[in-house]
């Protein structure tokens, strides 16, 4: 299928799981610590310089932003792109910690839920945190597919690329795709695209 990324819109911010509405259509799933580029990578995949929304003040507001990416012939939405809330801020409360943890595990283990893939962000100059292997888990645990974007990769020299490929892919079981992504020089936006429309056949068989 192919999908006209020129009419891509937001579709909703989702708080709690009871709001959530019940979709057949596939779901993409973007996950990772906040900053690592969530917003960045939709907008670079959808050919948009601010679609994708960044929240007034980050870290505080736990929600799942939907997007919605139509059909180039019918122009019908054919896909969903979910924006899962950030982690990874020192100062939030255990409450709010609480809340996310509720929100994103309820989401990735519901399993009416059309989940085709994950897609987990982690900075290609750090190591893979405590909380990005819990989101790993998550995957495992609820058996979604899922592949590792290494984002801000235009911030590293060739040596120190070949570096962070090594340490991240440790950090990962072998049969992880992980793809090299920069907003900034669009590098990787064809393999997510390729990964994505991959998952969603095989999700609608
Ligand atoms: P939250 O919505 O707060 O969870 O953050 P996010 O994950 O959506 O990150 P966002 O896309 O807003 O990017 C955070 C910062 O990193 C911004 O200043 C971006 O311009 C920058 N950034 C994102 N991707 C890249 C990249 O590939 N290369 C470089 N150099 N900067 C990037
Ligand atoms: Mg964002």
């Amino acid at each position: 299928m192919e999908y006209n990324v020129n009419l891509a819109s937001f579709v909703t911010s989702y708080g709690n799981l009871s709001q959530m509405d019940f979709s057949s259509l596939p779901e993409v799933a973007f996950a990772g610590r906040s900053n690592v580029g969530k917003s960045s990578l939709i907008n670079k995949l959808l050919n948009r310089k601010n679609l994708a929304r960044t929240s007034a003040s980050p870290g505080k507001t736990v929600t799942i932003n939907f997007y919605a990416v139509p059909n180039k012939e019918t122009k019908q939405t054919a896909l969903h792109f979910a924006d899962l809330p950030g982690y990874g801020f020192a100062r939030v409360s255990k409450g709010e910690k609480e809340r996310w943890r509720g929100l994103v595990e309820g989401y990735l283990r519901d399993k009416s839920r059309p989940l085709c893939l994950c897609l987990q962000l982690l900075d290609m100059r750090h190591a893979v945190s405590a909380d990005d292997k819990l989101m790993l888990s998550y995957y495992a645990q609820s058996g979604t597919p899922y592949a590792a974007v290494l984002t801000k990769a235009d911030k590293l020299k060739p040596r120190q690329r070949a570096e962070a490929l090594d340490t991240i892919r440790a950090d990962l079981s072998s049969d992880v795709r992980v793809v090299p992504f920069s907003a900034v020089t669009g590098e990787g936006t064809e393999t997510v695209w390729e990964l994505i429309s991959g998952s969603v056949k095989v999700g609608i068989l």
